[in-house]
């Protein structure tokens, strides 16, 4: 009697104390990527910034999409066991073709258009964000599901970005640029405004600063670190609490600035990597 071996393609189990890949166009989702340190400290996290190609907000989706696969490979190859788009832009262009292309994990964000309107007590609301998230089909269901009962004021802000990517979180030229962007929102009375880009809540001091106290301030990187938690939890992923997790940064940025750049948003020491 001969047995016979089925030839069953074996998946290989994911450990869970492999790395989390994060990523965005460039500096911005660091914001996410702190969020996500303070809720799962004993994860290991790799963090790439695609400075070379930021701002992702005037791109096609599909430049965007290229962007993302290839970022997506690279942290691949570095064991990453979930990725996730620190990015609003990327998520509105990219996300649907990333979670059909791949198996892992993948988890997104979209501007706070929801817990704005249920926060504001005025009704108008605000969201300063990138044209191309803006412009975007998700973004219009978003405003389709959450936005009815609200006045919701949008504003792109192109040149922001770059600012940031640049360090500059209290310069002259920053300042006036949110005061051009801020003030449609105010000029229409919101009350509440959504921080729909990564990179602004870097400048969300400055933004107070010129919009006032009594204006809220929305972001959506402590929302997106619970939602990590929670796939990694239900997949049964979730790092073993034995070790402090490792954080480690990647950079394509042509900028002499870009590890001082990437360590003062961190808030201390990093190791930066050439991308
Ligand atoms: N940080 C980004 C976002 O959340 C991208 C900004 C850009 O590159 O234009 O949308």
């Amino acid at each position: 009697m001969t047995l016979e071996i089925k030839n069953t393609p074996i998946k290989p189990a994911i450990p869970a104390n492999a790395p989390i890949g994060v990523f965005d166009s460039g500096v911005g989702g660091i914001s996410v990527l702190q969020h996500i340190h303070a809720l799962l400290p004993y994860e290991h996290l790799l963090y790439v910034a695609d400075s070379r190609y930021a701002p992702y907000g005037g791109k096609t989706p599909q430049e965007i999409q290229s962007r993302c696969f290839e970022i997506t490979d690279f942290l691949i190859a570095k064991g990453a066991k979930a990725i996730v788009v620190a990015c609003n832009t990327a998520t509105a262009a990219a996300i649907d073709r990333m979670r059909a292309k791949y198996s892992l994990p993948i988890i997104g964000m979209e501007p706070a258009v929801k817990p704005a309107a249920a926060a504001s007590k005025n009704g108008v609301i605000g969201v300063l964000a990138t044209v191309g998230t803006l412009k975007s089909a998700q973004f219009a269901g978003l405003l389709e599901s959450y936005g009815r009962n609200v006045k919701v004021v949008t504003q792109g802000c192109t040149g922001l970005v770059e600012c940031i990517e640049r360090g500059e979180l209290a310069d002259e030229a920053t300042r006036n640029l949110l005061q051009k962007y801020c003030k449609p929102l105010l000029d229409e009375g919101a009350d509440t405004i959504v921080l729909g880009c990564t990179h602004y809540p870097f400048v969300a001091p400055l933004i107070t600063q010129v919009v006032g106290e009594g204006v809220a301030l929305i972001d959506t990187g402590a929302a997106v670190a619970k939602q990590l938690q929670k796939r990694l939890s239900a997949l049964d992923l979730l790092a073993w609490p034995d070790q402090a997790g490792k954080v480690r940064f990647w950079t394509n940025s042509p900028s002499a600035n870009a590890k001082p750049v990437i360590e003062a948003l961190w808030g201390g020491d990093a190791e930066v990597l050439a991308f």
